[in-house]
């Protein structure tokens, strides 16, 4: 197993979320209900799976990693997929402080206008990161360098994450996409 296909791996989940977020904003618009407390667990899977635990694997080890091996190309590829992190981020704040109103003061327009954005946003980053920077890292960086990623990447897993949440999150993800995200 390579460090990127942990990624790809974690990828396919954040994928499925966001055809979920997007099964939540249909219906928020055609006025169909949404359990309050499913924009919350949406909220803290953007927050944990994607930005901690996913985010940081690549942030903190994967992206130094290639830039140290000096790899050709590398840099031009790394900076816009950390500023569009970065930009995620804010999409997800906006959206969990419309989340954490209560009620009437919810404005659900703007947890739509956000969470349409990061769909898109997160869409193209996890394109550029497996057509592009992902090929890159697995022909370039040498076995010992991808090993320790995965040892490294294992560490996240279980400081951040914790044993068990990481099944948890997928086992919620199945249930969520029998409600928001079933094919036409
Ligand atoms: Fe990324
Ligand atoms: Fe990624």
């Amino acid at each position: 197993m390579k460090p990127t296909d942990d990624l790809n791996e974690e990828h396919r989940a954040v994928k499925l979320m966001l055809r979920i977020l997007g099964g939540v904003c249909k219906n928020i618009e055609t006025g169909k209900n949404v359990k309050s407390g499913h924009l919350e667990e949406l909220v803290e899977f953007m927050r944990v799976f994607v930005d901690k635990c996913h985010h940081t694997k690549e942030e903190a080890y994967l992206f130094p990693e290639m830039e140290k091996a000096g790899i050709p190309g590398a840099g031009e590829l790394i900076s816009p997929l950390k500023k569009e992190h970065e930009e995620g981020r804010q999409y997800v704040s906006r959206i969990e402080k419309e989340v954490s109103e209560k009620g009437e003061n919810r404005e659900l327009p703007s947890i739509v206008e956000n969470s349409r954005a990061y769909i898109q946003l997160l869409t193209l980053h996890i394109d550029k990161e497996e057509n592009n920077l992902f090929p890159m890292a697995d022909a370039c960086l040498s076995q010992a360098v991808q090993q320790d990623l995965l040892e490294s990447f294992e560490v996240v897993e279980t400081e951040i994450i914790g044993p068990g949440k990481h099944e948890e999150f997928h086992r919620w993800l199945h249930t969520m996409a029998e409600i928001y995200a079933k094919p036409e």
